[in-house]
């Protein structure tokens, strides 16, 4: 039997093993996914430790994903968005891939949004913001960043060609731009929306990073103004996906795998 985990502090709320879980059903594979919780200072013990005892492969969470990007070899996106996801240890050294990115362009290319030469928003520049920027990058748009803190935004774009930073007063650039992401946190479990309703549109896609609750404020004036809607269930869903199928090398049960998530979320 295969074990697959997630390490994160905390991982208690985690939907990831559902979700993996019924991908293993579906296909009849014999593994397990199971969730680690580490001390802060002992990500090292864990990464080694999980190598040690023949664990197949690693998600990682909050707050490690910065770290584990020095105890593995990290391809060459995931040096780039300076963080690691995902941890395979089926070769000789463990591999780190960040599929946060994937998790991002795949939902888009589901809904049949298309990303290259597109103008595209981003707000946010934490962690999330930062995958995400290099994701729509690499697929082609050109990105402006807008955070509340300016210099996160633009420390964010110094290593993006041809992207531009502001702060939160330039969010009215997404009245001109084809795709908008929400990156923060602002609208978790509350009603509030990180971009004012007068600047969306009839022809742009948005995509919110938040899933609790699934349909956020914004995804619903989005809605309203005849916007392509993305919810943040997509971006979890299409991570997994391509964490499974960098770990199996097969094409991952998409469907079995969002029922199972979906059915977690309301
Ligand atoms: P994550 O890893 O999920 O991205 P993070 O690194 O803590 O988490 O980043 C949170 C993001 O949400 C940041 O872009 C943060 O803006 P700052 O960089 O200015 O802190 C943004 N954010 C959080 N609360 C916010 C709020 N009330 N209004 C606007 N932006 C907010």
């Amino acid at each position: 039997m295969q074990v697959f985990g997630l390490v994160g502090n905390p991982v208690g709320h985690s939907l990831s093993p559902p979700m993996h879980e019924a991908a293993y059903d579906a296909l009849g594979i014999d593994a397990r996914y199971v969730t680690f919780e580490p001390g802060v200072d002992d990500i090292e013990r864990a990464v080694g430790g999980a190598e040690a005892l023949g664990i197949s492969g690693l998600n990682v969470t909050i707050p490690f994903k910065q770290d584990v990007l020095g105890l593995v070899d990290p391809d060459p996106l995931a040096e780039r968005i300076g963080a690691v996801n995902t941890v395979d240890f089926s070769g000789a050294t463990p591999r780190g891939y960040n599929t946060d990115a994937a998790g991002v362009t795949r939902s888009f290319a589901h809904h049949g949004v298309p990303l290259d030469g597109r103008d595209a928003v981003v707000v946010g520049a934490g962690g999330a913001g930062r995958a995400v920027a290099f994701a729509l990058a690499e697929s082609g748009c050109r990105v402006h960043v807008a955070n509340r803190t300016v210099e996160k935004a633009e420390s964010l774009v110094e290593s993006i060609d041809g992207a531009s930073a502001g702060g939160l007063d330039t969010l009215d650039r997404v009245s001109e731009a084809d795709v908008l992401v929400n990156a923060t946190s602002v609208g978790m479990e509350t009603e509030e929306s990180p971009v004012p309703r007068e600047h969306l549109h009839a022809d742009l896609a948005v995509l919110d990073a938040v899933y609790s609750p699934i349909e956020t404020r914004l995804l619903r004036e989005a809605s309203e103004v005849g916007a392509t809607t993305v919810d943040g269930a997509w971006m979890l869903l299409y991570q997994g996906v391509e964490a499974f199928e960098r770990w199996t090398g097969r094409d991952a049960p998409v469907e079995a795998m969002n029922e199972a998530l979906r059915a977690r979320l309301s």
